[in-house]
C-alpha cells in the first residue's frame, strides 16, 4: 500500500437519542485502492459515512483523511475528497455542464477542460447541454459522479452509486470506477447492497451489519481461498465410479449433481493428487475446479439469514 491512509477512522460511534446507529467503527481504506462498505439497509453505512466526510459529527471516536482530522482540520481533510452521498442535488433548468460550472466555482472554478473530461467519464458528453429536468435517473447518478471528480480527488466517496439503475446503468458505474482508480490513482470507497458488483472491483471490503463492522480485509480473507467446493467432471457413464472412487480413496461426500459431474468439498485434499489418482485408476478427467464461494454466500455466512441483503 504504501503512504498515508486515504481514511481511517478510530472507534467511530453515533448514537440518534437512545438508538446506536453505528458502533464503534475502525476502518482504513488506503490510497488507491477501491474499497467496498457493504451491508443491509439500515447498517450504518451512510451515517458512518457522514461522520468520515464531516456531515455530522460522531458520538465518540475519530476519522482522518490523509492524515488530517476531520474534526479539528475539517478544511485541509476534506480537501482531497468528493462525495456523492444520498441524491445529489442540482438545478434542473440548467444543463449537466451549467451545472458542473457552478459547483466548480464552490471550489475556485473548474476549468472548461476538467469540465469535459468528467462528462466523457461520465458517458454524458452527448447530453452535456441539455437541461437535466430531462435526464434519466441514470444520467443524474453520473452526473452526481462527475460532480464529485471535478476538482481531482485523490478519495471519492460513493454512498450506493447505483441505487435506482438497470443492470446496464450499473456495469457503467462499475467499469468508471475501475477507470477513475487507474488513471488517476484516485482511493475509492463505495457504500453498495449489491455484492455481486462489488466483488468484482473491490481489492478490499468492511462488512457492516447493526452498526458494526462484522469483518473487513481482502475478498480472500473474507470469502475464503479458492478451498471450498470442487467440481469433477467425468464421461456420464463414469460418474457413479467416480464418486464411489473419492469417498474410499479421499474420505469426502462427494455427491453426483448430475450425468457427469461430480462435487467435493476441498478440504486439506492437493488437487494434482487427486488428479493423478483418478486417471490412475482409469477415470478420464474432463475438469476438476475449485470453486470459490461467492461474496454473497460469505455475507449470509456473516450476518446471518434475516439480512435484507441482495
Ligand atoms: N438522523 C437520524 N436520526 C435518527 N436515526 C437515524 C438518523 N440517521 C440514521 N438513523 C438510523 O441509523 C441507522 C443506520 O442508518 P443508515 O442510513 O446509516 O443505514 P444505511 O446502511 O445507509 O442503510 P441504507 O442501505 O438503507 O441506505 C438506521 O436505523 C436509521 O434509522
Ligand atoms: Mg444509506
Amino acid at each position: 500500500m504504501g503512504g498515508e491512509a486515504a481514511v481511517e477512522a478510530r472507534g467511530l460511534s453515533k448514537r440518534f437519542g437512545g438508538e446506536t446507529a453505528v458502533h464503534s467503527v475502525d476502518l482504513e481504506v488506503a490510497a488507491g485502492e477501491i474499497f467496498g462498505f457493504l451491508g443491509p439497509n439500515g447498517a450504518g453505512k451512510t451515517t458512518t459515512i457522514r461522520m468520515l466526510l464531516g456531515l455530522i459529527r460522531p458520538t465518540t471516536g475519530t476519522a482522518s483523511i490523509f492524515g488530517k482530522d476531520i474534526g479539528r482540520e475539517f478544511k485541509a481533510a476534506i480537501r482531497h475528497v468528493g462525495a456523492f452521498v444520498e441524491g445529489p442535488a442540482f438545478y434542473p433548468f440548467l444543463s449537466g455542464r451549467r451545472n458542473l460550472r457552478l459547483f466548480g466555482t464552490l471550489s475556485g472554478g473548474a476549468s472548461e477542460d476538467r469540465i469535459a473530461e468528467v462528462l466523457e467519464w461520465t458517458g454524458l458528453t452527448a447530453p452535456a447541454d441539455k437541461r437535466v429536468s430531462g435526464y434519466s435517473q441514470g444520467m443524474r447518478q453520473r452526473l452526481g459522479i462527475a460532480m464529485a471528480l471535478l476538482d481531482e480527488p485523490r478519495l471519492l466517496v460513493l454512498d450506493e452509486p447505483t441505487n435506482g439503475l438497470d443492470p446496464q446503468g450499473t456495469r457503467e458505474i462499475r467499469e468508471l470506477m475501475v477507470r477513475i482508480r487507474a488513471e488517476e490513482n484516485t482511493a475509492i470507497l463505495v457504500s453498495s447492497h449489491l455484492l455481486g458488483e462489488m466483488e468484482r472491483v473491490c481489492d478490499r471490503v468492511a462488512v457492516i451489519a447493526r452498526g458494526r463492522i462484522l469483518q473487513q480485509g481482502t475478498l480472500d480473507d473474507i470469502i475464503g481461498d479458492a478451498s471450498e467446493r470442487v467440481e469433477l467432471g467425468v464421461s456420464a457413464e463414469a460418474t457413479a465410479q467416480a464418486t464411489a472412487f473419492l469417498r474410499e480413496r479421499f474420505a469426502t461426500e462427494a455427491t453426483s449433481t448430475r450425468a457427469g459431474m461430480i462435487e467435493f468439498s476441498r478440504g486439506t485434499l492437493d488437487l494434482g493428487v487427486v488428479n493423478r489418482a483418478l486417471i490412475e485408476s482409469g477415470l478420464d478427467v474432463h475438469q476438476l475446479t475449485p470453486r470459490r464461494r461467492s461474496l454473497e454466500q460469505a455475507f449470509v455466512t456473516l450476518t446471518g439469514e434475516h439480512s435484507s441483503i441482495r
